[in-house]
């Protein structure tokens, strides 16, 4: 009995999915704002003058491209497609009618209907078209609460935290999502994290049905350079496949590189304190002062992932300082002894 029932039950998913395979409307994935080919084409060589029509199956059925006596006729075109759309003239006469349409943008997406024919042909064939944009998400912190946002996305994305190794606390999350003009979304989220535990990986991962980009900060104790040479670490992880930027106080570059095969390039205000960047991404420095004091965030990513690791140092006085701290030190009680005396007679003189 129970075999009979999920025999009919098999039978009739499979009835209710023929139509939707038949359908068999060509899939294409457009990329927000460059360009995209929606296919179209007829069997075999075209040798006289076709009549193509495109049309977009959303409201109103609007005219996407029309060409007839040997010429595009765009007068009655929409607005919405006005000079995005081109034919490719030489693939014509081979039976190809497909359509290029330029900077793609939220409302393409639909299905597009693609009618030729010529004296003793008709074909009519359907395009579904879905867009999407790359996911970039950048994440920082502010204090114990760190930030992940990213900006101009589609479809609507998801945002969602972990931790490595994972957090037993379970920490409180907020996330805001609005969608621009252009139909775009703009998503951003906040959680508070405990810093002090160090070395623990916060990750943000933003995911788009089609896409997703997971950020990470991960912050290092401070450490306490010395002003000959100090070393700061990356990371763990192979960076010999990655892009690396290092950078001092979250604002300048230090040194970067867009790709494993790259050389670096130092930044013309580091170049006197840049000794090197080791094999696994490390950051050498030399002839160091308490200039140098402040946080330094090494940056790599890959295809999926942008891994930050913040480290703060503060440079202690010592060896080739000997000189310069005598100097200092000197100077310092000078302006004391100047600043005292001033003092006194200006004490003097309010008398
Ligand atoms: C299309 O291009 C023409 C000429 O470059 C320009 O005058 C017109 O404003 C454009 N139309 C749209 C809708 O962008
Ligand atoms: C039609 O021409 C375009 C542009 O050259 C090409 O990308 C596409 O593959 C062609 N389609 C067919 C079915 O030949
Ligand atoms: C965010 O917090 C809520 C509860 O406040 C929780 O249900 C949800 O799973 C959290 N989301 C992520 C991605 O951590
Ligand atoms: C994300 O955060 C920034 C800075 O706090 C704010 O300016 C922006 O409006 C926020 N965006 C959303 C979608 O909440
Ligand atoms: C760095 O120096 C400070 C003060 O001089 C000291 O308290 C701290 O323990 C030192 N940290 C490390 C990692 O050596
Ligand atoms: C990093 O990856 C490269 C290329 O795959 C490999 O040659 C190298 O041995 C790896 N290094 C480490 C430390 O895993
Ligand atoms: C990297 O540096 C080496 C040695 O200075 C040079 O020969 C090579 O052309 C550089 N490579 C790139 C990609 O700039
Ligand atoms: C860098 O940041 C540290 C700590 O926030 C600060 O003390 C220092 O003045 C900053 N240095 C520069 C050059 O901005």
């Amino acid at each position: 009995m129970h075999i009979i029932i999920a025999a009919l039950f098999v039978v009739i998913v499979i009835v209710l999915l023929i139509p939707t395979i038949a359908r068999g409307d060509a899939k294409v994935s457009c990329v927000f704002k460059e360009s995209c080919i929606l296919p179209c084409s007829f069997q075999g060589d075209i040798e006289e003058d076709p009549y193509i029509h495109w049309m977009h199956l959303s409201e109103g059925h609007p005219l996407v491209y029309l060409h007839y006596d040997n010429k595009e006729q765009l007068t009655t075109q929409d607005q919405q497609f006005r000079n995005r759309t081109s034919l490719f003239k030489d693939q014509l006469s081979r039976g190809n009618a497909s359509l290029q349409l330029a900077g793609v943008q939220v409302q393409d997406e639909g299905r597009y209907s693609c009618y030729i024919s010529t004296d003793n042909r008709e074909k009519e064939s359907f395009i579904d078209l879905e867009m999407h944009t790359p996911v970039k998400v950048s994440i920082q912190h502010v204090g114990n609460r760190i930030t992940c946002s990213s900006e101009g996305i589609y479809p609507e994305p998801e945002l969602t935290w972990s931790t490595r190794p994972p957090s037993k606390v379970s920490f409180k999350n907020t996330t805001t999502v609005e969608q621009t003009k252009q139909q775009l979304y703009n998503i951003n989220g906040s959680l508070i994290a405990s810093l002090d535990e160090s070395d623990r990986v916060y990750s943000c991962t933003v995911s788009t049905q089609r896409n997703r980009r997971r950020a990470s900060l991960r912050q290092l104790q401070q450490i306490n350079g010395s002003d000959l040479e100090a070393t700061i670490s990356c990371s763990s992880s192979n960076t010999s496949l990655m892009s690396l930027i290092w950078r001092f106080n979250h604002s300048q570059i230090i040194v970067s590189r867009s790709g494993p095969s790259d050389n670096y390039t130092v930044s013309e205000r580091w170049k006197q304190h840049v000794k090197g960047v080791s094999e696994s991404g490390n950051l050498i420095l030399k002839y160091l002062s308490s200039d140098q004091d402040g946080i330094y965030s090494c940056e790599i990513s890959d295809a999926d992932e942008t891994v930050i690791t913040e480290t703060c140092m503060r440079i202690s006085e010592g060896n080739s300082a000997k000189v310069g701290v005598t100097i200092g030190v000197v100077s310092v009680l000078a302006l004391f002894l100047i600043l005292c005396c001033k003092k006194k007679r200006d004490k003097l003189e309010d008398k």
